[in-house]
């Protein structure tokens, strides 16, 4: 490769550095004679990340990325775990399809980690679950909802509550304090999650007497919405629910308000990144809009005070719902390998599932019997062009 060819390798793109920097620190490992038997028999844990770092959904991975960092960073300032420390292994999948099992094999094969992170959207953690689960290494999911990723298998776990509950959460939400008694529903039919919780919302709203007036489809590279919003509003909805990613909510209300469709909009925790009200009208657009998600850093309790002031000393900046989950999924699996006093990956896959009542900044949580957390889910409203937090919901 060339000098020229290489500087934009080096420079262009800062998460590049990742991968370097965890492909050095991994063949320094392996030198120093943890060889392809490998996991953890040497003084270091290789723990493995495959996350969004860059791509459409790169808010989601570099804010669960972020959280992930600064407990493996506290775990080893505090001494590691079994007197060893925690070596990040970080793979970027570009949030592209495929992607996620190529980065999730090399982990397992090349760098020998005893245990995988990730990742924020479910598509790509059932991807990767079905290549842990074949080697029997455990995953650890932040902020997957979907409640296939844990379907994978016994070896799949995750930090975050599931769709199901998220569904129920926003329908009653709409019923209750909306007073919405006809939605109208948008659903990326390409994305497990979206369609996944535009299921369980509608379940749940139906359930509560309400009835869905209108549902429309649209797909990930999609920027026009005029006509599904155009069937929507001749529906007309008290309230309509986008159960999406950020960067197309963003267009889908924007669009909406062109139109003359007024009815506030909600969603759940895909909404969460900055970049929601990011670009000329999006604040605007989205006033008084709600959704939920999992975590709020005006919540009070001293735990995650503790960690909003420890997040924005490392990152200068206030943690979102990805981060917060980032960092309680890694504490949950060093958590797990000091209970099972080994960091062989079938112990501690024991001892993640025997997980009950972790303290996780994001609040107490029990892992059910499908490997799911059981806890608590905030709603989030948008207001003056913030995200104001409005109540914590519990199962
Ligand atoms: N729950 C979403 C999914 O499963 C991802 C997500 C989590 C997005 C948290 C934002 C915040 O795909």
């Amino acid at each position: 490769m060339k000098i020229p060819e290489l500087f934009p390798l080096l420079f262009g793109a800062p998460w590049r550095w990742l991968r370097l920097v965890g492909a050095v620190a991994t063949a320094a490992w392996v030198v120093v004679g943890c060889g392809p038997t490998g996991g953890a028999t040497g003084d270091t844990i290789p723990v493995g990340e495959f996350a969004s770092l860059t791509g459409s959904e790169a808010a989601f991975g570099r804010s669960s990325h972020n959280g992930t960092v600064l407990a493996i960073d506290e775990i080893n300032a505090a001494g590691g775990v079994l007197g060893k420390k925690l070596v990040l292994v970080t793979e970027d999948n570009q949030s592209k399809e495929g992607e996620s099992q190529t980065a999730v094999k090399k982990l397992i094969s090349r760098d020998k980690v005893v245990a995988v992170l990730g990742e924020v959207a479910s598509g790509r953690s059932i991807e990767a679950a079905q290549t842990c689960q074949k080697y029997r290494v455990p995953q650890v999911s932040p902020s997957s909802t979907n409640p296939k990723v844990t379907e994978q298998g016994d070896c799949i776990f995750r930090v975050c509550f599931i769709d199901p509950f998220q569904g129920t959460v926003m329908a009653k939400f709409a019923a209750g304090t909306l007073k919405a008694r006809k939605v109208g529903l948008l659903v990326d039919v390409g994305a497990p999650y979206s369609v996944g919780l535009a299921t369980f919302f509608k379940e749940g709203f139906v359930a509560g007497g309400g009835t869905i007036v209108a549902e429309q489809k649209f797909t990930k590279d999609d920027k026009d919405f005029k006509a599904q919003l155009t069937a929507i509003k001749a529906a007309g909805p008290d309230a309509i629910f986008v159960p999406a990613y950020y960067g197309q909510v963003t267009l889908i209300v924007m669009q909406a308000r062109e139109l003359g469709i007024t009815v506030p909009f909600i969603g759940g925790d895909g909404w969460e990144a900055p970049e929601l009200l990011k670009g000329p009208g999006a604040k605007e657009a989205l006033e008084g809009c709600y959704f939920s998600t999992h975590f709020s850093p005006d919540q009070a309790t001293p735990k995650s005070r503790d960690f909003v002031a420890k997040y924005a000393a490392r990152h200068g900046a206030k943690p979102d719902a990805m981060a917060a989950l980032g960092y309680d999924s890694a504490q949950l699996l060093a958590d797990a390998m000091r209970r099972a006093g080994s960091a062989d990956p079938a112990k501690v896959r024991d001892a993640l599932a025997a997980t009950r009542d972790f303290d996780g900044v994001t609040g107490r949580m029990t892992l059910d019997a499908s490997r799911n957390a059981r806890k608590s889910a905030v709603i989030l409203a948008i207001q003056k062009g913030e995200f104001v937090y409005k109540e914590t919901v519990n199962p």
